[in-house]
């Protein structure tokens, strides 16, 4: 670090470049990234996810490249220059506006970018645990199990409070330092410019390796595009149910859809079969070899045998007469943000319909890629 001699060193002072081209697309393309991943993350139902994924991939992309960055950047942009100390963003904190001016990251803003850094890749890691066990898919599909999901997106939502309250902070920090500077600091976010004044502290230049970096960035563009067209995919596919799915879409499926076997735990299926005569106020009696053959194939095929997120969901259902599960809970919590009166419409005639809004609902898997809620037909 070097102190600017008094007179100024021949510097234009309409601005001296600090920040570089690549960290000024950086950092408000984050800031789009971001904004979009904590929106569609906390205000957007779960059939937004698509954009969620986009997003937190994108800025997973961009802080991997900014990291390469880092190495490879010109003066300000490398981390040699701004390596995070606690003692000295103390220090900094203390000095008030004694301190010198640091032309590059003052010592609290260093600690900062690694903050921010860090959780952002955080909120990747247990983004795609969450993706893979709740709703299995993306590259931890096969790892991690279905009644995993619950926790890793409850780490997951804790890591992103921790990103908001950084960025308050974060934008608190650069209001103060451009009031205790005189300098708009937001600005030079834009046009990379920062003046250079006597005493200020600056850092010995030091050129790119542009095509080092281009190497590296073009190698990671090819990882995340197909990273997230793999997490786009659909799920693992559940085990097959065999031939006897058949006789059951015959004999079950003629007043609703087809009840996926793995929606109810064993116990609950068994219970259903044996009160066929007074099923949800209809007679469903089966000729008893049928009844039989189709409860031994759904008790085969039931929540406890399966790794999926209704599975998981509904495993622990108990009922001393059969229940439906928009009844339960766990199905009125998740469907909470849906208005009653969409459950009326023409196209969705009851709650149990759930192939009206799960596409995949007759698979077992609910995925939140394909759900979409039918309008109302016009007149
Ligand atoms: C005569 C018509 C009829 C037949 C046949 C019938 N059901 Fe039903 N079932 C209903 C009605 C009505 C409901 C209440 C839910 C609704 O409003 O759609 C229901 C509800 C259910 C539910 C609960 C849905 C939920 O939301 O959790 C399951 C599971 C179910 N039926 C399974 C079966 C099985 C298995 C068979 C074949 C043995 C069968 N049903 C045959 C009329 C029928
Ligand atoms: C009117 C349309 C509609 C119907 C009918 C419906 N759902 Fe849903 N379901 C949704 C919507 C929308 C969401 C996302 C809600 C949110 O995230 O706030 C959802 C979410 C879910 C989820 C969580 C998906 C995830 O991974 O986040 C499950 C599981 C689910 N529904 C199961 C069912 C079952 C089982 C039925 C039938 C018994 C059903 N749904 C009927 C619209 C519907």
């Amino acid at each position: 670090m070097r102190e600017v001699p008094a007179p100024f060193d021949g510097l234009a002072y309409d601005g001296h470049l600090v920040w570089d081209r690549f960290t000024r697309v950086f950092h408000w393309g984050l800031v789009a990234c971001v904004s979009t991943a904590l929106v569609s993350g906390f205000l957007l139902d779960a059939s937004w996810i698509r954009l969620h994924l986009v997003s937190g991939s994108l800025a997973i992309a961009l802080v991997t490249a900014r990291t390469v960055w880092g190495f490879t950047g010109p003066t300000y942009a490398r981390f040699s220059q701004f390596l995070p100390s606690y003692r000295q963003a103390i220090s900094h904190l203390r000095a008030g506006a004694a301190h010198a001016r640091h032309i590059g990251h003052n010592p609290l803003a260093a600690l900062m970018v690694f903050v921010l850094l860090t959780l952002i890749v955080g909120l990747g890691l247990t983004g795609v645990a969450s993706l893979g066990s709740g709703l299995k898919s993306g590259p931890m599909a096969a790892s991690l199990p279905a009644s995993q999901g619950h926790i890793w997106s409850k780490i997951h939502e804790l890591a992103a409070f921790a990103l908001l309250s950084f960025i308050a902070l974060h934008i608190g920090g650069v209001v103060l330092e451009s009031r205790r500077s005189r300098e708009n600091l937001a600005r030079s976010m834009i046009n990379g410019r920062k003046e250079m004044r006597a005493g200020d502290l600056t850092a010995p230049p030091r050129p790119a390796q542009r095509a080092l970096a281009a190497l590296f960035i073009s190698g990671l563009v090819i990882i995340a595009t197909g990273a997230i067209n793999r997490m786009s995919q659909s799920p693992l596919p559940l085990p097959p149910v065999g031939s006897m799915a058949l006789v059951y879409s015959d004999e079950c499926a003629a007043c609703h859809m087809a009840y996926h076997p793995s929606l109810r735990p064993a116990a609950s299926w068994q219970l259903m079969m044996d009160k066929l005569d007074s099923h949800f106020g209809e007679d469903a009696t089966l000729p008893k070899e049928t009844g039989d053959e189709i409860t031994v194939w759904l008790v085969k095929h039931s929540a406890e045998t399966v790794d999926s997120k209704p599975a998981t969901l509904w495993t622990g259902l108990q009922e001393t007469l059969p229940v439906a599960l928009p009844n339960t809970d766990i199905w009125q919590r998740l469907h909470g943000s849906l208005a009653d009166g969409t459950f009326t419409r023409r196209t969705i005639h009851s709650r149990s319909n759930c192939f009206a809004c799960h596409r995949d609902a007759e698979s077992g898997w609910f995925s939140p890629f394909q759900i979409s809620v039918p309008k109302e037909p016009k007149q």
